[in-house]
């Protein structure tokens, strides 16, 4: 059977420019270059996306927190993640940014059609936003009525004229959608998620904001200079202009998109306010839009604070690019939470890589050159081993399934009981042996035969570690293309004689943990003997002080609303911080060295607030914030879980 050809279309999600690639930037994006590589081995026509969402209050904030207009800070942070791709050799046909000239008319174009279909309404909008989610929340799904349900930061409250897409009125061809295309959200339990959410009912969704304007701006049709718009709506509609809606569509026969590929945090927007925007466009929805899930470090959440997010460079140069994305593909399976540690990667490397792999090479290489002089004839292949042949067919058969169902760790695992039969052959059938006894035919049959699973292996993994692949294909003397693919892999024919070539190891084994760990939180922990009654005495006794005299201090929590660097300062930020009082305190802090002030923005910190103020740098800090430092770094003293702004602290 040939696989006829066809167009593919898959995307990764628009990485926001107000941060660089972490190790989930990278785990998206290699699942779609597996896929599109997949694809296009297999001989279909495949277009893959991927690109930099520039626009936004959030992108507009962390520019001017470091005294950059948005553009200038977009261009420097979306070359960046345009370089990682390049130097993990990310197969994109196109990376597209927002700030694109052809974008930005296309969303004009959708704008103006979905307000010609009546889709699209003028109003106010009242509530709250989350700027680092981007998102609108409704009271009621506020923690102690101001914090992000997602996130945890302090929302904003936003009252200003707004344009409003109504959602409300799609609630029902949504339903459909879901019941009529089982597959279209990936993960099976992700999707009722959203089918319940749904059917809980969808409220208008507010598309356009006027208290800033780095964003897309409304058509001129429309005549409102004063709107931009919501930055969701000019990121999803990059999957279609992309490929040239509203401009040149030359490329608009790649769409429906086969796959989207997101997060499980950006689901709800692709699984439901796309395909409404698409229904109201007249456009087909896409085939299949998957979530995957959330990795950790260590067992720990990421983040920036912590300091432990995990740099995907820094683990491809330790460990090797082809190493990493197996480990990515290979440790979780798809939609579930994943841990990444170097200690399980290592692992990966010297069993799966190392032994069951790159061991099979070597003794390929090793017997081939002994006893054939690197000649490999596979004319007795079946005659001796037909039941190994049988056994890898049917698990090659298998394969292609676990792709259409976003299995992937399912896809390596089957591979490796590929493996498995070879590396089993060797010992049930020990060449050295049959040499021995000078059955040199048969002998011959079983190099052949591992020979040739190699070769099928190596056609099947190459869409997982493409540079490693091209080590085996140089030595086994095949090339990796849709016609050895339609031989060897569907038609199940064999290779012609080939000459062995060596090549070095392919996974050296790995010793030692190559990265230096992060420092995690410092948690000391105490022997816990019996609990004296009698305490030793304490020797700061000098110190001690009654608690009215601790009480002469005032201490708040506050959350910091603006965070920018002062210029000419190398330590420190000038921050508003809200007290609860009419107007946010303005804090000088030396903590530059520590924090960037866009991480800062939306969380709490504890202020004596009852300090006289002093004059820095020119400016008047109206209060201190709680630090504790070490030789190891700063960190700001903050309330464990959200509390009301203004909150004392005794
Ligand atoms: O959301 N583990 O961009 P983004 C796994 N611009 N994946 C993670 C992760 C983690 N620890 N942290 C983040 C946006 N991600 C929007 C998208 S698309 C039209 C617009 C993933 O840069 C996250 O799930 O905040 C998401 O898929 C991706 O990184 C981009 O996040
Ligand atoms: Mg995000």
């Amino acid at each position: 059977m040939q696989n006829s050809c066809k167009n593919v279309y898959i995307t990764t999600p628009i990485y926001y420019v107000n941060d660089v690639a972490h190790i989930g930037h990278a785990y998206t994006t290699i699942i779609a270059d597996m896929l599109a590589r997949y694809s296009r081995l297999i001989g279909h026509n495949t277009y893959l996306l991927t690109g930099t969402d520039e626009h936004g209050q959030k992108i507009a904030q962390s520019a001017e927190a470091r005294n950059k207009t948005p553009k200038e800070y977009a261009d420097e942070i979306s070359g960046k993640f345009r370089s990682l791709w390049d130097e993990f050799d990310i197969t994109y046909d196109k990376f597209i940014r927002t700030t694109d000239e052809e974008h930005k008319i296309g969303v004009q174009k959708a704008f103006l059609k979905m307000y010609e279909n009546g889709d699209i309404y003028k109003g106010e909008y009242e509530g709250f936003y989350c700027v680092p989610c981007e998102t609108f929340y409704p009271e009621s799904q506020l923690i102690d009525e101001q914090f992000c349900p997602e996130c945890g930061r302090a929302t904003i409250v936003v009252k200003e004229e707004s344009y409003f897409f109504k959602l409300s009125s799609y609630e029902d061809k949504l339903l459909k959608w879901y019941e009529e295309n089982p597959d279209c959200i990936l993960p099976r339990a992700k999707k009722n998620e959203i089918v319940n959410f749904v059917r809980n009912g969808l409220k208008d969704l507010s598309i356009s904001r006027t208290s800033f304007d780095w964003g897309v701006k409304l058509p001129k049709e429309m005549n409102e200079p004063k709107h931009v718009m919501y930055v969701w709506l000019d990121a999803l509609l990059n999957y279609t202009t992309a490929l040239g809606y509203g401009t040149d569509e030359k490329n608009m026969n790649f769409w429906p998109a086969n796959i989207h590929l997101v997060g499980k945090d950006i689901l709800r927007f692709h699984a439901i306010y796309w395909p409404a925007f698409l229904m109201s466009l007249n456009l087909p929805l896409p085939k299949h839009i998957a979530a995957h899930g959330w990795w950790t470090r260590d067992g720990e959440k990421m983040s920036k604070s912590k300091g432990n997010v995990v740099n995907p460079k820094e683990v491809a140069d330790a460990y090797g690019l082809d190493a990493f994305r197996y480990f990515l593909l290979r440790e979780v399976p798809f939609g579930q939470d994943g841990d990444f540690s170097q200690k399980a990667l290592i692992d990966r490397i010297n069993s799966d890589l190392g032994n069951d792999l790159g061991n099979l090479l070597n003794r390929i290489i090793g017997m081939s050159g002994k006893y054939f002089d690197y000649n490999v004839s596979s004319k007795d292949v079946e005659k001796f081993h037909k039941k190994e042949i049988e056994e890898v067919n049917s698990i090659v058969d298998s394969l292609e399934n676990y792709i259409y169902n976003m299995q992937i760790n399912r896809y390596l695992e089957e591979i490796w009981k590929i493996l498995t039969i070879a590396n089993k052959a060797i010992n049930d059938y020990e060449p050295w042996n049959l040499i021995k006894d000078g059955k040199n035919d048969q002998a011959m049959a079983l190099v052949a035969l591992i020979t040739n699973i190699m070769a099928k292996v190596a056609l099947l993994l190459d869409s997982v570690m493409p540079h490693k692949i091209k080590d085996i294909a140089n030595c086994l003397g095949v090339e990796i293309s849709t016609e050895n693919y339609n031989k060897l892999i569907l038609n199940k024919e064999f290779l012609n004689d080939v000459k062995i070539t060596k090549v070095d190891a392919l996974f050296p084994r790995v010793e030692d943990i190559l990265l230096a760990q992060p420092q995690t939180s410092d948690v000391t922990k105490t022997e816990d003997g019996d609990s004296k009654v009698e305490l030793e005495k304490l020797d700061i006794e000098d110190n001690l002080i009654t608690i009215d005299k601790f009480f002469e201090t005032t201490i708040k929590v506050g959350t910091i609303i603006e965070a920018q660097e002062v210029p000419k300062s190398g330590k420190l930020l000038l921050l508003k911080v809200d007290l609860g009082e009419n107007r946010p305190r303005q804090i000088l802090a030396g903590i530059k060295e520590f924090y960037s002030a866009v991480d800062l923005i939306g969380t709490q910190a504890c202020v004596v607030a009852n300090l006289k103020p002093a004059k820095l740098m020119g400016y008047v800090s109206e209060g201190m914030l709680l630090a504790a430092k070490d030789e190891n770094g700063l960190s700001l003293i903050r309330p464990e879980k959200p509390k009301k702004i203004g909150t004392k602290i005794s």
